[in-house]
């Protein structure tokens, strides 16, 4: 295997452990490749720049309107990396959000298939909603928090899961990742022989605790048994912010996953939404398609000039 290989199944066990959920449970190889198109960012030439989000955008924003700004956070505002622990926005991206979380004209909202706590973390800025579990877990500014209508039996259930999937099936190289409301269990690194039994018990263990269990790439992932998306937590959370009549702010928004297209198809119509992709044939419900984060920085760029203005 080269370097390169490596390189790039390390970060396709990345993708599935942080940001990737598998709600339409694609475990197909062409799913996987065009899930590493986003590998190769740094090698790309990114031509955006600022002026360019006028053609955009420029209808629709004007100088000083109040906005609604909602971000993925993996793949969107910092690149991937081969652990999620090493991901992280550049100074200038994170200077730049926060000029926009601050102007007093903008909410800023983040979504993201990590935990929380986890993005925020990574994020590091007060003025934010941040929303973590693909919009299962809510954390406003003021530290309150909101998770989605998970019953309570359902809940008390997660902790005795996690023990018994780590107890029982934790071996061989197959690991359970905790992500407090979900967990998923990668069994990539198992020697393919071992793996059909894995599946099946992975999945006997979480649906005996009430939880869904969904296949993905290498592994299984176990959710609570509600229907939730990232497009219904952008509703939820402007909703909650705007009551009903959000539909008349300015909502933006930009994300690089196919959970990402479920708030493209939340606000079309009325909002503004970016797909980041490299791939000119991407499917998407996005109004737009941008190449890079760095794509993502200028955006942010003009964004920030318009709501300080
Ligand atoms: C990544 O971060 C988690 C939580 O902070 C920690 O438990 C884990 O050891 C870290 N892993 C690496 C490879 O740094
Ligand atoms: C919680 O887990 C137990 C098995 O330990 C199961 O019998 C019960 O049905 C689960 N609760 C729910 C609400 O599914």
């Amino acid at each position: 295997m080269t370097i390169n290989a490596i390189v790039k199944l390390v970060a396709l066990i990345v993708v599935h452990s942080c940001c990737t959920e598998s709600s339409t449970t694609t475990s197909s190889d062409s799913g996987a490749a065009q899930q590493l198109s986003h590998f190769n960012v740094d090698s790309a030439p990114d031509k955006m720049s600022t002026p360019d989000f006028d053609q955009y955008l420029g209808s629709y924003i004007a100088d000083g309107e109040r906005i609604a700004l909602i971000l993925d956070y993996d793949g969107t505002l910092a690149e991937i990396t081969a652990h999620p622990n090493l991901t992280q926005m550049t100074p200038q991206m994170k200077s730049t959000l926060q000029n926009i979380a601050n102007s007093g004209k903008a909410f800023v909202a983040v979504i993201s298939g990590r935990d929380v706590y986890g993005v925020k973390e990574k994020i590091g800025i007060e003025n934010i909603v941040y929303s973590g579990n693909h919009g299962l877990e809510v954390l406003y500014p003021d530290g309150t928090k909101h998770n989605q209508g998970i019953p309570k039996e359902i809940a008390d259930n997660f902790t005795k899961m996690i023990d018994q999937l780590t107890k029982e099936l934790a071996k061989d190289g197959a690991w359970v990742e905790d992500k407090k409301v979900s967990l998923t269990f990668h069994y990539r690194q198992v020697d393919a022989k071992l793996v059909p039994e894995l599946e099946v018990r992975a999945k006997q263990i979480i649906e005996s605790y009430g939880y869904r269990a969904n296949q993905a790439h290498a592994a299984v992932e176990g959710k609570p048994p509600i229907k939730w998306n990232k497009g219904l937590a952008a509703e939820y959370i402007l909703t909650d912010s705007f009551d009903t009549n959000w539909r008349q702010r300015k909502v933006i928004f930009a994300g690089d996953d196919t959970t990402d297209e479920d708030v493209m198809q939340a606000i079309k119509g009325s909002g503004r939404s970016f797909r980041v992709s490299k791939d000119p044939q991407v499917e998407t419900h996005a109004d737009f398609r941008i190449p890079s984060v760095d794509a993502v920085y200028q955006l942010l760029k003009w964004l920030e000039k318009k709501v300080t203005k």
